[in-house]
């Protein structure tokens, strides 16, 4: 399963990958928004080799489920340049609920910030999930994480409200806003547009 446009490639993540990942989870933001937190906020150890394959091995097995249950949870892509090949970030659907909602996350290395690759990588993927049939996709970002932000107001999400106290970083509560896009009013949607999707199995 591969979609790109003409500037980045979404495609499963393989074990060889683990390097760039462990390398990526160094990011003080990577780890803060998008590894995994104690209950009062403090971050996990650095990831190892073999933790990163795991994780791997985890999208892994939840891409095979999606064969079989035809809903993505879980599954994650690996952010490419369309040309290099080179790695840039990740992109994962964190849950598809028995309504059809889907939620999904993404990080961008931090050498390769500021250029557009998580607004592509998120257009992409919201494609993606409605043509899946999802009702309703939904991201949760961190109060005051504003390229976050800036990421899901430019990939055509609407802000939603914010969820006071429902973090908590390094002992501190924070506030969670919620953004989100319907199939019929998102504004990516449709044929013709200069970043369509192409998609290859
Ligand atoms: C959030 C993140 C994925 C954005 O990646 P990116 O490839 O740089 O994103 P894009 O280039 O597509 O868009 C970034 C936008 O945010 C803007 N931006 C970047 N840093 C910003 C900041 N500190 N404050 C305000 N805007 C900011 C950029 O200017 C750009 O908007 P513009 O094109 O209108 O100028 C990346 O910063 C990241 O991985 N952060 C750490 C992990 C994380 O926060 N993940 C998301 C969890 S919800």
């Amino acid at each position: 399963m591969t979609l790109s446009d003409e500037v980045i490639a979404l495609r499963p993540w393989s074990r060889d990958d683990a390097g760039f990942m462990v390398d990526a989870f160094t990011d003080p933001a990577i780890r803060r928004y998008n590894g995994v937190l104690d209950r009062r906020g403090y971050p996990a150890p650095p990831l190892s080799i073999a933790g990163a394959e795991a994780v791997i091995d985890e999208f892994t097995a939840n891409w095979q489920a999606f064969a079989t249950t035809a809903t993505p949870s879980g599954v994650a892509f690996a952010i490419t340049d369309a040309r290099s090949g080179d790695l840039i970030g990740c992109c994962g659907v964190d849950d598809w609920s028995k309504a059809d909602v889907a939620q999904f996350g993404y990080w961008i290395a931090a050498s390769a910030r500021g250029r557009g690759y998580a607004t592509r990588a998120a257009i992409l993927l919201t494609r993606w999930l409605f043509e899946l049939g999802a009702a309703r996709v939904f991201l949760t970002i961190v109060a005051g994480n504003e390229a976050s932000v800036a990421v899901a107001r430019r990939a055509g999400f609407e802000y939603e409200g914010t969820m006071r106290s429902h973090g908590v970083w390094q002992g501190e509560r924070c506030d969670v806003m919620r953004f989100a896009a319907l199939p019929h009013e998102w504004p990516m949607r449709g044929p013709g547009e200069s970043d369509r999707a192409t998609e290859s199995p």
